[in-house]
């Protein structure tokens, strides 16, 4: 646990209507938007991979497995942050809803985090080609398929490719609905209460 005395270290800036400005960690920070990126820029390729000529669909997909095998990579590394630091406290100005309303946000963050990468992994294992289709990170770490699954019975597993398919779109969509009151929350913070938020992420 981070003891306030620790977390006064990251002190920087102006203040804060009285209140000193408390930054997440460097290494908070790094995750954030590394997460960030690997999330939004696989959306973005999982998107647009049925409207893709035919031969730039495999690769699209398969950089599509590599980056998101990334970043539950990533994740798993951000929760052991979590678990071992407390993340710095709201503004006290900022009234309970708005915080309890962050706090819910960021948990179903982090269950997408892990269900987003999850469920298309699933899904691939169901795959009926995947025996003959190999999963090698950026054309370079050979990556294992869910052995379980891949064992399925036929048929059973075409079933379980499509329902593993439609959670994996449908955590999409939650994701969409969560983003965008994150997004709105943090741009809310900047620009109509000018209380930022968006600079304790930032270096
Ligand atoms: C950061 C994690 C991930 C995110 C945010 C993500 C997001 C998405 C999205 C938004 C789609 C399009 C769904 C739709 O049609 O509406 C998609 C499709 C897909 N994803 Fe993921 N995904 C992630 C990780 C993975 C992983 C790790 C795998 C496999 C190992 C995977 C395999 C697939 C496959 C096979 C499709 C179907 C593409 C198609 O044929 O249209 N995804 N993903
Ligand atoms: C897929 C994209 C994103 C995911 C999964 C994500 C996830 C999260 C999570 C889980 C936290 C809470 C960290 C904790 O205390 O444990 C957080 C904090 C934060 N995020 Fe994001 N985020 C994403 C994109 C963005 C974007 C695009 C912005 C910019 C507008 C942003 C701005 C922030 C800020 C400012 C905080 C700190 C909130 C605070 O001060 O308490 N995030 N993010």
């Amino acid at each position: 646990m981070t003891t306030p005395a620790e977390l006064t270290q990251h002190q920087t800036g102006s203040p804060h209507h009285g209140e000193p400005l408390i930054r997440y960690s460097r290494t908070a920070m790094i995750l954030h938007w590394l997460i960030a990126a690997g999330i939004l820029g696989n959306v973005a390729l999982g998107l647009s991979a049925d409207s893709l000529p035919d031969d730039w669909i495999r690769p699209v997909i398969d950089t599509h497995k590599s980056i998101g095998i990334t970043v539950l990579g990533l994740v798993l590394l951000r929760i052991l942050w979590r678990v071992a630091h407390r993340p710095p406290p709201l503004p006290r100005a900022f009234p309970a809803w708005e915080r309890a309303s962050a706090d819910a946000a960021h948990l179903l963050l982090y269950v997408l985090m892990i269900g987003l990468p999850l469920s298309g992994w699933l899904h691939d294992s169901a795959w009926k080609d995947a025996a003959t289709h190999p999963m090698t990170l950026f054309h370079l770490v050979p990556w294992p398929r869910i052995g379980f699954v891949m064992n399925l019975e036929p048929a059973y597993k075409e079933h379980m490719h499509d329902v593993l398919g439609a959670v994996h779109t449908w955590f999409g969509y939650v994701l969409y609905a969560v983003l965008a009151l994150h997004i709105g929350g943090a741009l809310k913070h900047e620009l109509i209460d000018r209380e930022s938020v968006l600079r304790r992420m930032l270096p």
